[in-house]
């Protein structure tokens, strides 16, 4: 079978396809026939130092979807032939993938593997960090950042499902328009408007998804409403700088953040169980979907990282497997 690795770390140009065994599943896992793989940052991170983290398979790609191929002796909830998408420990830009079962979940027969792949990893990240880390309420003011991204296009979506009103920042017109499209009440294009005046003008925010970090952190505790939770996603322009505690203080606010790569299968099925009973029947009617900016098939993957990576994309790259 077809594998990516990135055997030293640097650019792009050190992905190579690889012949590698067909992995064998575990008790708990399922093997998956890929169809279609989801790039994410952790790849491009992985790819550049060249080094996956400990216990990861060593190729690349956090998620996937395509056909269950082979289960494992305890897994009772998925069989062959059955269209699934699942989060990954890595692996998943190959012709076959282990996943834990736990960490599947059933593909709608009209969703396309391109699209079904673009699923899991923005899923489960949103609802840690929208729902479980920022206690997502009906009626409550949620101002995501990067709404663009992978991530804050599905955020947006999640916030709106659940009966939030949706600020949300990107940076041009047409990002922004693209986002009202999605559902956001307003799109802030951040190089010409002021997110703290907007959200200010909207009551505040009460749960704010952050990725930028560093210069938006005094700037999101100005936006905060009183009691809002702000998490921290990714921290893109950089991870340290001062804060106003007296705000913290005055506004009784909750600073927080979470990274999924790490936590343990079990957590992630956890997160995989919620999404399933409460997000999945939107998917379905197609009331949530993964945006898909653009599609490479895997004998393009260099082109596909470099393309990620210049970060003009809108929504999720899509690597596909059949063609
Ligand atoms: N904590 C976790 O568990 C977790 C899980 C998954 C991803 N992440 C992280 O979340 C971030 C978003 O991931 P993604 O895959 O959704 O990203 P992505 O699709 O590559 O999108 C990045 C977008 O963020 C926007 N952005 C805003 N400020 C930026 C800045 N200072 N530098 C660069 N881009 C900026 C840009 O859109 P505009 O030009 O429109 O602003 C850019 O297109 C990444 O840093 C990723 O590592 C964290």
């Amino acid at each position: 079978m077809r594998a990516v690795w990135a055997e030293t770390g640097g650019g792009a140009e050190v992905l190579r396809i690889v012949e590698r065994a067909l992995p064998e599943p575990q008790a708990n896992q399922i093997r998956i026939r890929v169809a279609a793989a989801g790039i994410n940052n952790a790849d491009i991170v992985q790819r550049k130092s060249g080094i996956a983290p400990a216990g990861a398979p060593p190729g690349l790609g956090l998620e996937v979807s395509g056909t269950v191929d082979a289960v494992g002796e305890d897994v009772a909830d998925w069989s062959v032939g059955q269209r699934v998408c699942a989060l990954l420990d890595g692996g998943g830009y190959g012709d076959f993938a282990l996943a834990d079962a736990r960490s599947v979940l059933p593909v709608p027969d009209d969703i396309t593997h391109c699209e079904a792949a673009g699923l899991p990893e923005a899923l489960l990240t949103v609802w840690q960090n929208l729902v479980v880390s920022g206690n997502c309420q009906p009626g409550d003011t949620v101002l995501v950042h990067g709404g663009g991204s992978g991530i804050g296009s599905m955020a947006v979506q999640v916030a709106k499902m659940l009966g939030a009103r949706v600020a949300t920042t990107a940076g041009s017109p047409e990002r922004c328009n693209r986002l009202t499209e999605l559902g956001a009440d307003r799109a802030i294009n951040h190089n010409e408007e002021d997110f703290v005046t907007i959200v200010s003008e909207m009551g505040g925010a009460d749960v704010i998804l952050d990725i930028v970090g560093g210069p938006y952190l005094n700037r999101n505790l100005a936006a905060a409403r009183e009691g809002a939770r702000i998490v921290q996603i990714a921290f893109l322009e950089g991870g340290e700088t001062t804060i106003d505690l007296a705000l913290l203080q005055h506004k009784r606010l909750a600073l927080t953040g979470s990274k999924l790569r790490p936590r343990s299968a079990a957590h992630k099925g956890e997160l995989t169980d919620a999404i399933r009973r409460f997000v999945w029947p939107t998917v379905a009617r197609r009331g949530i979907t993964a945006v898909i900016d653009r599609i490479f098939p895997l004998a393009e993957v260099a082109d596909a990282h470099r393309y990620f990576e210049a970060r003009r994309h809108f929504g999720k790259v899509i690597l596909d497997l059949q063609n």
